[in-house]
């Protein structure tokens, strides 16, 4: 079966001047994602993974090549309106109710109609025994909920997701990956980083591996498994970011 191209990187970089100099977050990242697929980008602490991401949401302009999202280049509205975001570190905002903030995410998105009621949201991510508490009073893993929860606010039928389990505890862990499978049962696309690679295993289709910049490997687990001769992805995982800064 030809497989659909959804999103399309090409030659993607992004060089960050600061007052600590020139930093080469990616140099040319060329990267197809396929409708329907679930993708997990690895790589260790610093690879380039959120700037990636910041770039397809439209958060940061690239230095270099071009992002095309079916077939046509990305407006912000485009990104707001048709992604499901959840960001890495997000902090949603304090002074709400965790049922106000969830209910202002769900008019502001593109297709509130579309949207599940509130509750069913919450209930979604484990959240729907405290509408009334204050965001500011949520735990860490709790507030990590709430984001999963306004990323599927609109229903987007594509999901970016900088980290989604960091911070949960391991059922929530488990009761996320196994929502996310049940996403794309549903027909969803879910372009994701992790560093959790038990939960990579089990969830992707495809992964990329990202090391200082550059893409070091793009394809299954298993061939990744085969070209490491590695038994699971903690190990090949390590072989490969040792021969990529050796
Ligand atoms: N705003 C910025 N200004 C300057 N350098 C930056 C900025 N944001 C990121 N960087 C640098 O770009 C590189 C890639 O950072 P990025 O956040 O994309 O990594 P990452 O793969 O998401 O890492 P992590 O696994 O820690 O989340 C790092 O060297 C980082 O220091
Ligand atoms: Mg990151």
């Amino acid at each position: 079966m030809v497989k659909q191209n959804l999103l399309h990187l090409h030659s993607l970089g992004k060089t960050y001047k600061s007052r600590d100099g020139l930093v080469t977050a990616l140099a040319g990242l060329d990267l197809d994602i396929h409708q329907g697929e679930i993708f997990g980008l690895l790589g260790p602490n610093g690879a380039g993974k959120t700037t990636t991401v910041k770039m397809i949401m439209g958060l940061m302009r690239p230095s270099s090549g071009t992002i095309v999202f079916r077939g046509q280049g990305l407006a912000m509205a485009d990104t707001r309106s048709r992604f499901g975001y959840l960001p890495e570190n997000y902090r949603p905002n304090p002074n709400l109710t965790v049922g106000e903030y969830i209910n202002c995410q769900i008019q502001l998105a593109a297709a509130p109609e579309k949207t599940a009621p509130a509750a069913e949201l919450l209930k979604m991510v484990g959240l729907a025994h405290c509408p009334k508490r204050r965001v500011a009073n949520l735990s860490k893993g709790m507030g990590q909920r709430l984001g999963l929860a306004q990323a599927f606010a609109g229903n987007p039928d594509f999901l970016i997701l900088d980290e989604p389990t960091s911070g949960l505890d391991p059922i929530g862990q488990s009761e996320v990956i196994d929502l996310l499978i049940a996403e794309k049962e549903a027909g969803k696309t879910i372009f994701f980083c992790s560093h959790i690679l038990s939960e990579v295993a089990r969830l992707c289709d495809r992964i990329g591996i990202l090391v200082a910049g550059e893409l070091r490997f793009l394809g299954t687990v298993d061939d990744f498994l085969s070209k490491w001769q590695a038994a699971d992805l903690d190990e090949g995982f390590r072989k490969e970011v040792q021969c990529a800064r050796s």
